[in-house]
C-alpha cells in the first residue's frame, strides 16, 4: 500500500515536472526525420493505381483508421425529428437577403437535442450554393442584425465580449461580425450558414451534455474509446444541417461548402471526408488535428491536444501520445478523403502554434490523389510566399496576421468557390 502511493506520487510528480518542462518545438532543424504514408499504398502493401481502387479499397481503410483511432466513430444513426422554422424574413441585410433561423430536434433514448441555424440566402429565384460554418459564442455575435436569436447554450466566458456566468446576452450581439465576410459572400451570390457549436456539444471535457448522451444506454457517462469526441460530434451536426438543406427548396444542396476555423477547421475536414455530400471543404488555420502533419511534432503535438482537449478526439487516440511513429496515417490522407472535391487549407504567418509548413505539407501531399481524378493539387513543394494564394482545386495561402479568420481569407475562399463550386 504505501508503496503504491508513493509510486503514485511519483509518477504524478514527474508528470508534472515534464509537462512544466514542455516546450513547443518551433524550430524546423529539430523537426525529426520521419517518413509519410503513401495514400496510394494499402496498409498491405499494395500499389492504388485507379479511382476504382482508391475508392474501394483505399479511402475506405482510410477512413475506418481514422474512425476508430483518431476522431471515433458515430455509433449509430440520428435523424431530425422535427424541423421548425422559428423566425423569417425577406429584409435581412437592407432588403438583400432572405433571412430564416430553423432548429432542428432529434430525439432518441427519452433524450433531445435541438439546435438552430442561422440562413442568410441572397434573393433570386434559384436555389443557392451556401458556405456553412460553426460560430464559437452564437450565431448572434457573428452579425449587427438585431433579429438573431441569442441561444440560450452553455458557452465559454470571454468578458471582453461581455459573456459571463456561461451565458449569452444582448452585449455579445456582433462581437464576431470580423470573422464572417457575410454581405462579400452575398454579394458573390453565395448563401451562409451559420450554427452555434456549443449547441451539437458543449467544449467542455464532459460528453454527458452533448450530443452523445442520446445514444447513451443504462448510467453510461461517456462513449466507448473507438467512438465520437467532440470533434466527431460536430461534425455530425454539420452532416444534419446537410439533411436540413436537401429539404430546403431555397439552397443548392449539391453546393454546399463547409468552413471551419481553428478546432473547427479539424471538424470541417472531419465533416467533408465523412460526408461527401459536401461539395468542397475550407479549413483555416485548423492545425493539430486538422490540415497539419502530426508526425512534424512542430508547435501542437498529439499529446498536448490530448492533454489540453481530452474531449476532442476518441479515448483511443491517446494510444498515440508522444509516439507519433505509431501512426500509419497522417493529415494529407485526411485532406485526401476529400477527393475529388475542392479543399481549401490556409494558414497565418504568425501562427506557429498550428504549423503553417505543416498545413502547408498536409495539402501538398494530398496531390497524388486528388491527381488520379485528373484535378489539379498543389503543384510545388514549397510554401508560397506570404498573401499569395494557390487557387487549385486543391487551394492554399498564408496570410500575414495572426491565428483568425479576415476578409482577405473571405475573398480567396470566395474567389476560389466561384471558380470550382459555384
Ligand atoms: C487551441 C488548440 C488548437 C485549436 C485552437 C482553437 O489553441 O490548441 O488546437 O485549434 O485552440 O480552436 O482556437
Amino acid at each position: 500500500m504505501i508503496r503504491t502511493v508513493f509510486l503514485l506520487l511519483f509518477a504524478i510528480f514527474f508528470g508534472v515536472v515534464a509537462e512544466a518542462q514542455w516546450k513547443p518545438n518551433y524550430d524546423e532543424s529539430k523537426v525529426p526525420e520521419f517518413k509519410l504514408p503513401d495514400p496510394l499504398k494499402t496498409f498491405s502493401g499494395k500499389k492504388v493505381r485507379s479511382v476504382k481502387q482508391w475508392e474501394k479499397k483505399r479511402r475506405p481503410e482510410i477512413l475506418d483508421y481514422y474512425q476508430q483511432n483518431i476522431y471515433g466513430e458515430v455509433p449509430g444513426k440520428l435523424a431530425i425529428s422535427s424541423v421548425d422554422v422559428l423566425e423569417e424574413s425577406s429584409n435581412a441585410y437592407g432588403g438583400k437577403a432572405i433571412r430564416k433561423q430553423v432548429e432542428l430536434s432529434f430525439e432518441k433514448n427519452k433524450q433531445s437535442l435541438h439546435f438552430t441555424i442561422l440562413i442568410y440566402l441572397p434573393k433570386t429565384d434559384k436555389k443557392v450554393p451556401v458556405f456553412l460554418g460553426y460560430n464559437f459564442y452564437g450565431n448572434h455575435t457573428i452579425t449587427d442584425d438585431v433579429n438573431v436569436l441569442i441561444s440560450t447554450a452553455w458557452v465559454d466566458n470571454n468578458p471582453s465580449f461581455g459573456i459571463v456566468n456561461h451565458q449569452l446576452t444582448e452585449q455579445s450581439r456582433g462581437v464576431r461580425t470580423n470573422r464572417w465576410a457575410i454581405e462579400k459572400m452575398l454579394d458573390a451570390g453565395f448563401g451562409f450558414a451559420t450554427i452555434y457549436y456549443g449547441e451539437v456539444d458543449p467544449d467542455t471535457n464532459d460528453l454527458t451534455d452533448g450530443v452523445q448522451r442520446l445514444f447513451y444506454v443504462d448510467d453510461q457517462q461517456q462513449p466507448a474509446d473507438n467512438e465520437w469526441g467532440s470533434i466527431a460530434a460536430w461534425a455530425w451536426g454539420l452532416s444534419r444541417a446537410m439533411d436540413y438543406f436537401e429539404q430546403d427548396e431555397d439552397i443548392d444542396a449539391s453546393k454546399v461548402i463547409v468552413f471551419g476555423h481553428s478546432r473547427l477547421g479539424k471538424t470541417s475536414l472531419w465533416a467533408g471526408a465523412n460526408d461527401q455530400r459536401f461539395a468542397g471543404v475550407i479549413s483555416n488555420n485548423s492545425g493539430c488535428g486538422g490540415a497539419a502533419l502530426f508526425k512534424r511534432q512542430f508547435g501542437e503535438t498529439i499529446w498536448r491536444i490530448n492533454r489540453s482537449f481530452p474531449h476532442w478526439f476518441c479515448d483511443n487516440f491517446k494510444n498515440f501520445n508522444n509516439d507519433e511513429k505509431k501512426l500509419v496515417v497522417d493529415q494529407h490522407e485526411l485532406i485526401a478523403l476529400v477527393a475529388p472535391r475542392p479543399v481549401y487549407v490556409a494558414s497565418a504567418e504568425e501562427d506557429q502554434w498550428a504549423d503553417p509548413k505543416g498545413e502547408f505539407m498536409g495539402a501538398y501531399y494530398a496531390g497524388p490523389v486528388y491527381e488520379l481524378y485528373g484535378k489539379k493539387g498543389i503543384q510545388n513543394d514549397t510554401q508560397p510566399p506570404v498573401n499569395k494564394p494557390i487557387i487549385n482545386t486543391v487551394a492554399y495561402h498564408i496570410r500575414s496576421g495572426v491565428h483568425d479568420v479576415t476578409d482577405f481569407d473571405w475573398e480567396q475562399y470566395i474567389n476560389w468557390a466561384q471558380k470550382f463550386i459555384q
